[in-house]
């Protein structure tokens, strides 16, 4: 699974990055506005801090104007993935834009019937919203199953891009199904890591440790 990092906060993103386990950025005209940043330059940015996908979101509704936003967005950096609405518009952009080879992730995705029109339209990534339909009380994972075995009917290579990431079990459940990507608020990725045993495990281990007084390092803190 991979896991890609719903921010367009740089410096969340640098500290992620670190950890190795980045495999791709989404952002989307919320999340730019939050950045209060200009939309070219912290792509730009971005795109310099992840080798993987990076996408920007159109903020056009109409095709022409899709379009034009959707090629300068790629042309920021290899890695841009335009981002279009789920919306007659925003397929026919993806359809032209994927015919220029350009990667596209499809979102705002509520529907498997719309995901398999994002399919068939050419989408890189198709992103269902998980939270906001569970947040309605729908069941966002289901969704997920739905889209995930449709897929697999057809061979259909688009990639299914879990979003609206509430939490470690919506992660948990999507890898269960076998999405191939969630995007994921870094405060998400960090509450995986956590486990209240794995701390008191670790405290005990630390305790039994210095009560032994030994260095694994040598004096001079060398490996020796
Ligand atoms: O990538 C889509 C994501 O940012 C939406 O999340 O929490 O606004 O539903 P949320």
């Amino acid at each position: 699974m991979k896991f890609f990092i719903d921010t367009a906060d740089v410096a969340e993103i640098k500290d992620m990055a670190s950890t190795g386990l980045v495999d791709g950025v989404t952002t989307n005209p919320s999340l730019i506005a939050k950045s209060g940043r200009n939309i070219i330059d912290v792509i730009a940015e971005i795109c310099d801090l992840v080798d993987g996908p990076v996408s920007a979101e159109v903020a056009a509704t109409d095709f022409e104007t899709m379009i034009a936003e959707g090629r300068r967005l790629a042309k920021i950096a290899d890695n841009v993935t335009v981002k279009v609405p789920l919306t007659v518009d925003g397929l026919k952009t993806c359809k032209t834009l994927s015919d220029e080879g350009t990667g596209v992730n499809v979102t705002l995705c509520f529907s498997a019937t719309q995901a398999l029109l994002a399919a068939k339209a050419g989408a890189t990534f198709i992103s269902p919203f998980v939270g906001r339909l569970d947040d309605i009380g729908g069941v966002g994972m289901d969704l997920i199953a739905d889209i995930v075995q449709i897929y697999g009917n057809y061979d259909f290579p688009t990639e299914v891009l879990v979003a609206s990431v509430r939490g470690p079990q919506h992660v948990l459940e999507a890898a269960k199904i076998g999405a191939d990507v969630a995007t994921l608020p870094p405060a998400v990725i960090r509450a995986m890591y956590n486990h209240p045993l794995t701390d008191k495990g670790l405290q005990a281990f630390l305790d039994d440790w210095a009560a032994t007084g030994q260095s694994i390092l040598d004096s001079k803190g060398g490996a020796a």
